[in-house]
Protein backbone atom coordinates (compact mmCIF):
# COMPACT_ATOMS: atom_id res chain seq x y z
CA UNK A 1 0.00 0.00 0.00
CA UNK A 2 2.54 2.16 1.19
CA UNK A 3 4.61 1.52 -2.30
CA UNK A 4 1.34 2.80 -4.30
CA UNK A 5 0.88 5.84 -2.17
CA UNK A 6 4.66 6.59 -3.10
CA UNK A 7 3.77 6.15 -6.81
CA UNK A 8 0.56 8.13 -7.21
CA UNK A 9 2.41 10.73 -5.42
CA UNK A 10 5.08 10.51 -7.87
CA UNK A 11 2.47 10.94 -10.63
CA UNK A 12 0.41 13.34 -9.75
CA UNK A 13 3.54 15.33 -9.04
CA UNK A 14 4.85 14.75 -12.26
CA UNK A 15 1.44 16.16 -13.80
CA UNK A 16 1.59 18.84 -11.58
CA UNK A 17 5.13 20.76 -13.21
CA UNK A 18 3.34 23.64 -14.67
CA UNK A 19 5.58 26.20 -13.76
CA UNK A 20 7.77 28.42 -16.09
CA UNK A 21 11.17 26.34 -16.90
CA UNK A 22 11.38 24.88 -20.10
CA UNK A 23 14.15 22.70 -21.87
CA UNK A 24 15.50 23.63 -25.23
CA UNK A 25 17.63 20.56 -26.22
CA UNK A 26 21.21 21.55 -27.41
CA UNK A 27 21.25 17.75 -29.35
CA UNK A 28 22.15 17.76 -32.60
CA UNK A 29 22.17 14.87 -34.84
CA UNK A 30 24.38 13.71 -37.50
CA UNK A 31 21.30 14.04 -40.56
CA UNK A 32 21.18 12.58 -43.54
CA UNK A 33 21.11 15.30 -46.23
CA UNK A 34 17.45 17.18 -46.52
CA UNK A 35 17.18 16.01 -49.98
CA UNK A 36 14.44 14.03 -51.84
CA UNK A 37 15.66 10.48 -52.55
CA UNK A 38 15.88 9.82 -56.05
CA UNK A 39 13.16 8.38 -58.24
CA UNK A 40 14.93 5.33 -59.23
CA UNK A 41 15.35 4.35 -56.07
CA UNK A 42 13.49 1.22 -54.63
CA UNK A 43 11.20 3.05 -52.00
CA UNK A 44 9.58 4.51 -54.79
CA UNK A 45 9.48 0.84 -57.16
CA UNK A 46 6.20 0.44 -59.25
CA UNK A 47 4.92 -2.74 -58.02
CA UNK A 48 5.37 -5.73 -60.59
CA UNK A 49 2.66 -6.72 -63.00
CA UNK A 50 0.81 -4.82 -65.86
CA UNK A 51 -1.36 -2.12 -63.99
CA UNK A 52 -0.98 -3.24 -60.69
CA UNK A 53 -2.27 -1.08 -57.70
CA UNK A 54 -0.03 1.34 -56.03
CA UNK A 55 -0.19 4.18 -54.24
CA UNK A 56 -2.36 2.25 -51.50
CA UNK A 57 -4.19 4.56 -48.47
CA UNK A 58 -6.56 3.41 -46.00
CA UNK A 59 -8.38 6.35 -44.14
CA UNK A 60 -11.32 5.93 -41.31
CA UNK A 61 -14.77 6.23 -43.63
CA UNK A 62 -17.39 6.64 -40.97
CA UNK A 63 -17.56 8.60 -37.91
CA UNK A 64 -17.33 5.94 -35.41
CA UNK A 65 -14.76 3.26 -37.13
CA UNK A 66 -16.66 0.84 -38.44
CA UNK A 67 -15.78 1.90 -42.29
CA UNK A 68 -12.82 2.23 -44.15
CA UNK A 69 -12.23 4.35 -47.61
CA UNK A 70 -9.12 2.44 -49.53
CA UNK A 71 -7.81 4.64 -52.27
CA UNK A 72 -5.35 3.24 -54.91
CA UNK A 73 -3.82 4.26 -58.25
CA UNK A 74 -3.60 1.72 -61.68
CA UNK A 75 -1.56 3.19 -64.29
CA UNK A 76 -2.48 1.33 -67.35
CA UNK A 77 -5.66 1.36 -67.59
CA UNK A 78 -9.29 2.14 -65.09
CA UNK A 79 -9.25 -1.89 -64.75
CA UNK A 80 -11.20 -2.87 -61.66
CA UNK A 81 -12.78 -0.74 -59.02
CA UNK A 82 -13.32 -3.84 -56.79
CA UNK A 83 -12.49 -4.42 -53.30
CA UNK A 84 -12.10 -8.30 -52.25
CA UNK A 85 -12.17 -8.70 -48.12
CA UNK A 86 -12.72 -11.10 -45.61
CA UNK A 87 -10.99 -12.16 -41.94
CA UNK A 88 -8.40 -14.45 -43.86
CA UNK A 89 -5.67 -14.05 -46.43
CA UNK A 90 -7.01 -15.78 -49.78
CA UNK A 91 -10.57 -15.83 -48.35
CA UNK A 92 -12.78 -12.69 -49.46
CA UNK A 93 -16.49 -13.13 -47.88
CA UNK A 94 -17.18 -9.74 -49.17
CA UNK A 95 -16.75 -7.14 -52.03
CA UNK A 96 -17.49 -3.67 -52.38
CA UNK A 97 -17.61 -1.45 -55.96
CA UNK A 98 -15.69 1.84 -55.68
CA UNK A 99 -15.13 4.66 -58.30
CA UNK A 100 -12.33 6.08 -60.48
CA UNK A 101 -11.56 8.80 -61.79
CA UNK A 102 -8.34 10.84 -63.28
CA UNK A 103 -7.42 14.60 -64.13
CA UNK A 104 -4.69 17.09 -65.14
CA UNK A 105 -2.64 19.30 -63.90
CA UNK A 106 -0.98 21.61 -66.25
CA UNK A 107 0.48 18.58 -68.67
CA UNK A 108 0.45 15.73 -66.19
CA UNK A 109 -2.24 13.80 -66.35
CA UNK A 110 -2.67 11.42 -63.14
CA UNK A 111 -2.96 7.49 -63.42
CA UNK A 112 -6.35 6.00 -62.40
CA UNK A 113 -7.80 6.92 -58.78
CA UNK A 114 -9.73 4.10 -57.55
CA UNK A 115 -12.16 4.77 -54.03
CA UNK A 116 -13.95 2.80 -52.49
CA UNK A 117 -15.83 2.37 -49.25
CA UNK A 118 -16.18 -0.60 -47.39
CA UNK A 119 -18.65 0.06 -43.57
CA UNK A 120 -20.31 -2.57 -41.80
CA UNK A 121 -17.32 -3.66 -40.33
CA UNK A 122 -16.59 -5.67 -37.09
CA UNK A 123 -15.04 -3.56 -34.32
CA UNK A 124 -11.74 -5.04 -33.57
CA UNK A 125 -11.13 -7.38 -36.33
CA UNK A 126 -8.28 -8.05 -38.77
CA UNK A 127 -9.73 -7.48 -42.27
CA UNK A 128 -7.36 -9.08 -45.35
CA UNK A 129 -8.21 -6.97 -48.75
CA UNK A 130 -7.77 -7.79 -52.17
CA UNK A 131 -7.60 -5.45 -55.00
CA UNK A 132 -6.58 -4.97 -58.77
CA UNK A 133 -6.53 -7.54 -61.33
CA UNK A 134 -5.74 -10.97 -61.86
CA UNK A 135 -1.74 -11.67 -61.17
CA UNK A 136 -1.37 -8.02 -60.57
CA UNK A 137 -3.74 -8.18 -58.00
CA UNK A 138 -2.22 -7.49 -54.35
CA UNK A 139 -3.22 -7.90 -50.77
CA UNK A 140 -2.96 -5.75 -47.77
CA UNK A 141 -4.55 -6.04 -44.04
CA UNK A 142 -5.71 -3.03 -41.48
CA UNK A 143 -6.96 -3.92 -37.73
CA UNK A 144 -10.47 -2.14 -37.20
CA UNK A 145 -10.18 0.16 -33.82
CA UNK A 146 -12.09 -0.65 -30.48
CA UNK A 147 -15.23 0.20 -29.99
CA UNK A 148 -16.32 3.58 -29.08
CA UNK A 149 -16.06 3.52 -25.32
CA UNK A 150 -14.23 5.84 -22.30
CA UNK A 151 -12.19 3.58 -21.38
CA UNK A 152 -11.54 2.11 -25.18
CA UNK A 153 -7.37 2.17 -25.44
CA UNK A 154 -5.85 2.70 -28.14
CA UNK A 155 -2.29 3.67 -29.73
CA UNK A 156 -1.86 6.71 -32.01
CA UNK A 157 0.98 7.64 -34.16
CA UNK A 158 1.67 11.58 -34.92
CA UNK A 159 3.24 12.68 -37.88
CA UNK A 160 3.99 16.04 -39.79
CA UNK A 161 5.42 17.21 -42.80
CA UNK A 162 7.28 14.25 -43.84
CA UNK A 163 8.40 14.59 -47.49
CA UNK A 164 10.24 12.41 -49.62
CA UNK A 165 13.70 11.78 -47.99
CA UNK A 166 15.87 9.57 -46.18
CA UNK A 167 15.06 11.70 -43.09
CA UNK A 168 10.77 11.00 -44.06
CA UNK A 169 12.17 7.14 -44.60
CA UNK A 170 13.53 7.34 -41.14
CA UNK A 171 10.22 8.68 -39.61
CA UNK A 172 8.17 6.44 -41.46
CA UNK A 173 9.75 3.28 -40.16
CA UNK A 174 10.30 4.70 -36.31
CA UNK A 175 6.57 5.09 -35.96
CA UNK A 176 5.74 1.84 -37.79
CA UNK A 177 7.72 0.19 -34.96
CA UNK A 178 6.44 2.12 -32.52
CA UNK A 179 3.35 0.11 -32.88
CA UNK A 180 0.33 2.89 -33.46
CA UNK A 181 -2.48 1.16 -34.92
CA UNK A 182 -3.37 4.76 -36.73
CA UNK A 183 -1.45 8.42 -37.58
CA UNK A 184 -2.81 11.36 -37.28
CA UNK A 185 -0.93 13.32 -39.86
CA UNK A 186 -0.47 17.18 -39.30
CA UNK A 187 -0.68 18.41 -42.98
CA UNK A 188 2.64 18.93 -45.67
CA UNK A 189 2.53 15.31 -47.02
CA UNK A 190 4.35 15.43 -50.27
CA UNK A 191 6.19 18.68 -50.70
CA UNK A 192 5.45 17.71 -54.50
CA UNK A 193 4.84 21.49 -54.57
CA UNK A 194 8.77 22.20 -54.85
CA UNK A 195 8.85 21.15 -58.16
CA UNK A 196 7.61 22.30 -61.26
CA UNK A 197 5.10 21.71 -64.16
CA UNK A 198 5.05 17.89 -65.16
CA UNK A 199 6.92 16.76 -62.35
CA UNK A 200 4.91 18.08 -59.27
CA UNK A 201 1.88 14.98 -60.14
CA UNK A 202 5.70 12.93 -60.39
CA UNK A 203 6.33 13.39 -56.83
CA UNK A 204 2.88 13.11 -55.83
CA UNK A 205 2.57 9.87 -57.29
CA UNK A 206 6.01 8.87 -56.30
CA UNK A 207 5.39 10.07 -52.41
CA UNK A 208 1.80 7.63 -52.75
CA UNK A 209 4.14 4.61 -53.76
CA UNK A 210 6.51 5.89 -50.59
CA UNK A 211 4.04 6.24 -47.88
CA UNK A 212 2.29 2.49 -48.51
CA UNK A 213 4.23 0.77 -46.56
CA UNK A 214 2.09 2.24 -44.06
CA UNK A 215 -1.09 4.06 -44.87
CA UNK A 216 -1.91 0.62 -46.50
CA UNK A 217 -2.42 -1.17 -43.48
CA UNK A 218 -2.62 1.75 -40.76
CA UNK A 219 -5.74 4.40 -41.76
CA UNK A 220 -4.32 8.23 -41.78
CA UNK A 221 -6.57 10.79 -40.81
CA UNK A 222 -5.24 13.76 -43.22
CA UNK A 223 -5.12 17.51 -42.59
CA UNK A 224 -4.01 19.96 -45.15
CA UNK A 225 -0.80 22.21 -44.74
CA UNK A 226 0.63 24.88 -46.51
CA UNK A 227 2.08 22.57 -49.20
CA UNK A 228 -1.06 21.01 -50.17
CA UNK A 229 -2.28 24.90 -51.23
CA UNK A 230 -0.12 24.46 -54.84
CA UNK A 231 -1.50 27.90 -56.24
CA UNK A 232 0.27 28.10 -59.38
CA UNK A 233 -0.53 31.04 -61.78
CA UNK A 234 2.58 30.34 -63.98
CA UNK A 235 0.94 27.14 -64.91
CA UNK A 236 -2.59 28.31 -64.71
CA UNK A 237 -3.46 25.80 -62.04
CA UNK A 238 -4.58 28.54 -59.29
CA UNK A 239 -7.60 25.93 -57.90
CA UNK A 240 -6.28 25.32 -53.29
CA UNK A 241 -5.78 21.91 -53.16
CA UNK A 242 -6.21 20.46 -56.08
CA UNK A 243 -3.67 17.44 -56.16
CA UNK A 244 -4.57 16.98 -52.19
CA UNK A 245 -8.01 16.42 -52.44
CA UNK A 246 -8.07 13.96 -55.92
CA UNK A 247 -6.16 11.57 -54.09
CA UNK A 248 -6.76 11.67 -50.11
CA UNK A 249 -10.11 11.50 -49.20
CA UNK A 250 -11.87 12.26 -45.70
CA UNK A 251 -15.33 11.13 -44.30
CA UNK A 252 -16.37 15.04 -43.78
CA UNK A 253 -19.73 13.87 -44.65
CA UNK A 254 -19.83 11.64 -41.56
CA UNK A 255 -19.06 15.13 -39.40
CA UNK A 256 -21.64 17.47 -41.57
CA UNK A 257 -18.90 18.70 -42.83
CA UNK A 258 -19.28 20.82 -46.29
CA UNK A 259 -15.37 20.73 -47.04
CA UNK A 260 -13.31 17.88 -47.25
CA UNK A 261 -10.68 19.88 -45.56
CA UNK A 262 -12.29 19.93 -42.22
CA UNK A 263 -14.31 17.18 -40.29
CA UNK A 264 -14.41 15.05 -37.68
CA UNK A 265 -13.55 11.57 -36.59
CA UNK A 266 -14.17 8.99 -33.71
CA UNK A 267 -11.91 6.55 -32.53
CA UNK A 268 -12.42 3.97 -29.79
CA UNK A 269 -11.93 6.64 -27.03
CA UNK A 270 -10.96 9.85 -29.09
CA UNK A 271 -12.75 12.61 -30.43
CA UNK A 272 -10.86 13.78 -33.26
CA UNK A 273 -11.07 17.13 -34.80
CA UNK A 274 -9.58 18.16 -37.84
CA UNK A 275 -9.36 21.79 -38.92
CA UNK A 276 -8.00 23.66 -41.82
CA UNK A 277 -5.28 26.47 -41.40
CA UNK A 278 -5.29 27.22 -44.80
CA UNK A 279 -9.22 27.70 -45.16
CA UNK A 280 -11.39 30.33 -44.12
CA UNK A 281 -12.05 30.14 -40.37
CA UNK A 282 -12.88 33.76 -38.97
CA UNK A 283 -16.60 34.01 -37.74
CA UNK A 284 -19.51 32.84 -39.96
CA UNK A 285 -17.16 30.82 -42.36
CA UNK A 286 -18.36 27.51 -42.90
CA UNK A 287 -15.59 25.90 -40.73
CA UNK A 288 -15.96 28.07 -37.99
CA UNK A 289 -20.07 27.47 -38.11
CA UNK A 290 -19.08 23.74 -38.32
CA UNK A 291 -16.90 23.69 -35.68
CA UNK A 292 -19.38 25.44 -33.32
CA UNK A 293 -21.73 22.68 -33.78
CA UNK A 294 -19.04 19.83 -33.66
CA UNK A 295 -17.77 20.69 -30.85
CA UNK A 296 -21.49 20.51 -29.26
CA UNK A 297 -21.60 17.08 -30.26
CA UNK A 298 -18.23 15.79 -27.90
CA UNK A 299 -19.40 13.67 -25.72
CA UNK A 300 -16.85 13.14 -23.18
CA UNK A 301 -18.72 10.09 -21.23
CA UNK A 302 -18.10 8.05 -24.52
CA UNK A 303 -15.11 9.90 -26.45
CA UNK A 304 -12.86 11.54 -23.05
CA UNK A 305 -10.19 12.24 -25.01
CA UNK A 306 -10.89 15.58 -27.52
CA UNK A 307 -7.94 16.02 -30.20
CA UNK A 308 -7.42 18.85 -32.81
CA UNK A 309 -5.05 18.54 -35.76
CA UNK A 310 -3.93 21.19 -37.43
CA UNK A 311 -1.39 22.31 -39.63
CA UNK A 312 -0.07 26.03 -38.18
CA UNK A 313 0.53 25.76 -34.27
CA UNK A 314 -1.31 28.56 -32.14
CA UNK A 315 1.66 28.70 -29.80
CA UNK A 316 5.43 28.39 -31.81
CA UNK A 317 8.56 30.28 -30.32
CA UNK A 318 10.59 28.86 -33.04
CA UNK A 319 12.27 31.26 -35.44
CA UNK A 320 10.02 29.47 -38.27
CA UNK A 321 6.60 30.30 -38.96
CA UNK A 322 6.54 32.29 -35.65
CA UNK A 323 2.74 34.21 -34.94
CA UNK A 324 1.52 32.41 -38.26
CA UNK A 325 -0.83 30.75 -36.15
CA UNK A 326 -1.62 33.64 -33.95
CA UNK A 327 -4.96 34.81 -36.12
CA UNK A 328 -6.72 31.13 -35.62
CA UNK A 329 -5.91 31.18 -31.99
CA UNK A 330 -7.29 34.43 -31.61
CA UNK A 331 -10.43 32.46 -33.15
CA UNK A 332 -10.76 29.11 -31.63
CA UNK A 333 -8.59 29.05 -28.34
CA UNK A 334 -11.36 30.50 -25.72
CA UNK A 335 -13.28 27.61 -27.72
CA UNK A 336 -10.27 25.10 -26.96
CA UNK A 337 -10.67 26.19 -23.16
CA UNK A 338 -13.98 26.06 -22.57
CA UNK A 339 -14.13 22.46 -24.21
CA UNK A 340 -10.98 21.13 -22.31
CA UNK A 341 -9.22 19.88 -25.56
CA UNK A 342 -7.01 17.53 -23.94
CA UNK A 343 -3.92 18.25 -26.43
CA UNK A 344 -3.54 20.36 -29.86
CA UNK A 345 -1.19 18.65 -32.55
CA UNK A 346 0.14 20.92 -35.15
CA UNK A 347 2.89 21.05 -37.31
CA UNK A 348 4.48 23.56 -40.14
CA UNK A 349 7.58 23.79 -37.74
CA UNK A 350 10.23 21.45 -38.36
CA UNK A 351 11.16 21.31 -34.86
CA UNK A 352 9.89 19.32 -32.04
CA UNK A 353 7.86 21.45 -29.29
CA UNK A 354 5.51 20.81 -26.13
CA UNK A 355 3.62 23.76 -24.17
CA UNK A 356 2.18 23.83 -20.90
CA UNK A 357 -1.22 24.18 -19.99
CA UNK A 358 -1.71 28.03 -21.35
CA UNK A 359 -3.89 30.24 -22.46
CA UNK A 360 -3.93 33.58 -23.66
CA UNK A 361 -7.36 34.93 -23.96
CA UNK A 362 -7.76 37.66 -21.56
CA UNK A 363 -6.69 40.42 -24.63
CA UNK A 364 -8.60 42.83 -26.60
CA UNK A 365 -8.32 45.57 -28.76
CA UNK A 366 -9.28 48.08 -25.71
CA UNK A 367 -7.06 46.95 -23.19
CA UNK A 368 -4.08 46.17 -24.62
CA UNK A 369 -2.02 43.18 -24.57
CA UNK A 370 -1.82 40.03 -22.86
CA UNK A 371 0.38 37.01 -22.42
CA UNK A 372 0.14 33.21 -22.01
CA UNK A 373 -0.56 32.20 -18.11
CA UNK A 374 -1.20 28.86 -16.65
CA UNK A 375 -4.70 27.42 -17.33
CA UNK A 376 -5.83 24.60 -16.53
CA UNK A 377 -8.85 24.46 -18.93
CA UNK A 378 -6.42 24.54 -21.81
CA UNK A 379 -4.62 22.02 -24.22
CA UNK A 380 -1.51 21.41 -24.37
CA UNK A 381 0.21 22.10 -27.42
CA UNK A 382 2.31 19.95 -29.31
CA UNK A 383 4.37 20.74 -32.55
CA UNK A 384 5.78 17.75 -34.75
CA UNK A 385 6.54 19.22 -37.89
CA UNK A 386 9.72 17.16 -37.56
CA UNK A 387 8.72 14.56 -40.02
CA UNK A 388 11.71 15.09 -42.27
CA UNK A 389 11.31 16.91 -45.60
CA UNK A 390 13.69 18.36 -48.29
CA UNK A 391 13.23 21.61 -46.42
CA UNK A 392 15.72 20.92 -43.35
CA UNK A 393 15.15 21.73 -39.59
CA UNK A 394 13.95 24.87 -38.51
CA UNK A 395 17.21 25.22 -35.46
CA UNK A 396 16.55 28.83 -34.35
CA UNK A 397 14.48 28.75 -31.30
CA UNK A 398 13.73 32.27 -29.88
CA UNK A 399 15.52 33.18 -26.72
CA UNK A 400 14.84 33.72 -24.02
CA UNK A 401 12.57 30.26 -24.01
CA UNK A 402 8.94 31.32 -23.45
CA UNK A 403 7.35 30.61 -19.77
CA UNK A 404 4.87 28.22 -21.48
CA UNK A 405 6.97 26.40 -23.78
CA UNK A 406 7.81 23.09 -22.04
CA UNK A 407 10.49 21.18 -24.24
CA UNK A 408 11.86 22.37 -27.32
CA UNK A 409 13.99 19.98 -29.72
CA UNK A 410 15.08 20.45 -33.28
CA UNK A 411 15.59 17.13 -34.74
CA UNK A 412 13.67 14.88 -36.81
CA UNK A 413 10.87 12.27 -35.47
CA UNK A 414 7.35 11.09 -34.48
CA UNK A 415 4.72 10.83 -31.66
CA UNK A 416 2.93 8.46 -30.12
CA UNK A 417 0.06 8.71 -28.03
CA UNK A 418 -1.10 5.63 -26.16
CA UNK A 419 -4.20 5.76 -24.40
CA UNK A 420 -4.74 3.38 -21.43
CA UNK A 421 -8.74 4.70 -20.47
CA UNK A 422 -10.64 7.38 -19.70
CA UNK A 423 -8.31 9.37 -17.66
CA UNK A 424 -4.78 8.31 -18.50
CA UNK A 425 -2.56 8.56 -21.77
CA UNK A 426 1.06 8.00 -22.32
CA UNK A 427 2.69 10.36 -24.39
CA UNK A 428 6.16 9.86 -26.26
CA UNK A 429 7.65 12.15 -28.50
CA UNK A 430 10.65 10.33 -30.38
CA UNK A 431 13.78 11.34 -32.32
CA UNK A 432 15.15 10.12 -34.96
CA UNK A 433 18.70 9.38 -33.25
CA UNK A 434 20.72 8.29 -36.19
CA UNK A 435 18.71 5.04 -36.99
CA UNK A 436 17.32 4.30 -33.48
CA UNK A 437 14.26 4.95 -32.65
CA UNK A 438 14.60 7.21 -29.03
CA UNK A 439 11.90 8.20 -26.46
CA UNK A 440 12.67 11.86 -25.80
CA UNK A 441 9.84 13.72 -24.57
CA UNK A 442 7.16 11.85 -22.15
CA UNK A 443 4.68 12.78 -19.80
CA UNK A 444 1.30 11.31 -18.82
CA UNK A 445 -1.84 13.07 -20.08
CA UNK A 446 -4.57 13.18 -17.64
CA UNK A 447 -7.58 13.24 -19.30
CA UNK A 448 -9.13 17.02 -18.92
CA UNK A 449 -12.06 15.81 -18.79
CA UNK A 450 -12.61 12.57 -16.35
CA UNK A 451 -8.52 13.64 -14.89
CA UNK A 452 -10.08 16.57 -13.30
CA UNK A 453 -13.26 15.61 -11.35
CA UNK A 454 -12.60 11.72 -10.31
CA UNK A 455 -14.44 11.86 -7.40
CA UNK A 456 -17.69 13.79 -8.61
CA UNK A 457 -17.58 11.40 -11.89
CA UNK A 458 -17.39 8.26 -9.55
CA UNK A 459 -14.64 6.23 -10.98
CA UNK A 460 -14.66 2.33 -10.34
CA UNK A 461 -12.72 2.05 -7.05
CA UNK A 462 -9.67 0.35 -8.63
CA UNK A 463 -9.42 2.29 -11.61
CA UNK A 464 -6.46 4.39 -10.68
CA UNK A 465 -4.64 0.74 -9.11
CA UNK A 466 -5.16 -0.34 -12.69
CA UNK A 467 -3.75 2.46 -14.21
CA UNK A 468 -0.93 2.46 -12.03
CA UNK A 469 0.60 -1.02 -12.61
CA UNK A 470 0.14 -0.44 -16.45
CA UNK A 471 2.69 2.83 -15.89
CA UNK A 472 6.33 2.07 -17.47
CA UNK A 473 8.98 2.92 -14.54
CA UNK A 474 10.49 6.10 -16.93
CA UNK A 475 7.49 8.14 -16.78
CA UNK A 476 6.57 7.57 -13.35
CA UNK A 477 10.41 8.75 -12.12
FE1 LIG B 1 3.88 23.80 -43.49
Amino acid sequence: MLVRLLLLSSVLLSCISNGSGGVTSGFVRNEFPSVDIPLDNEVFAVPKGYNAPQQVHITQGDYDGKAVIITWVTADEPGSNKVSYGLSEGKYEYTAEGTVHNYTFYNYTSGYIHQCLIDGLQYSTKYYYEIGDGDSSRTFWFQTPPPIDPDSPYKFGIIGDLGQTYNSLSTIEHCMQSGAEAILFVGDLSYADRYEYHDVGVRWDSWGRFNERSSAYHPWMWSAGNHEIEYFPYMGEVTPFRNYLQRYPTPYLASESSSPLWYAVRRASAHIIVLSSYSPFVKYTPQWEWLQQELKRVDREKTPWLIVLVHSPLYNSNDAHFMEGESMRVVFESWFCNYKVDVVFAGHVHAYERSYRISNTRYNVSSGPAYPVPDKSAPVYITIGDGGNQEGLALRFRDPQPDYSAFREASYGHATLDIKNRTHAFYHWNRNDDGKRTPTDEFVLHNQYWGMNRRRRKLKKNHLNSVLSNLPLSLIF
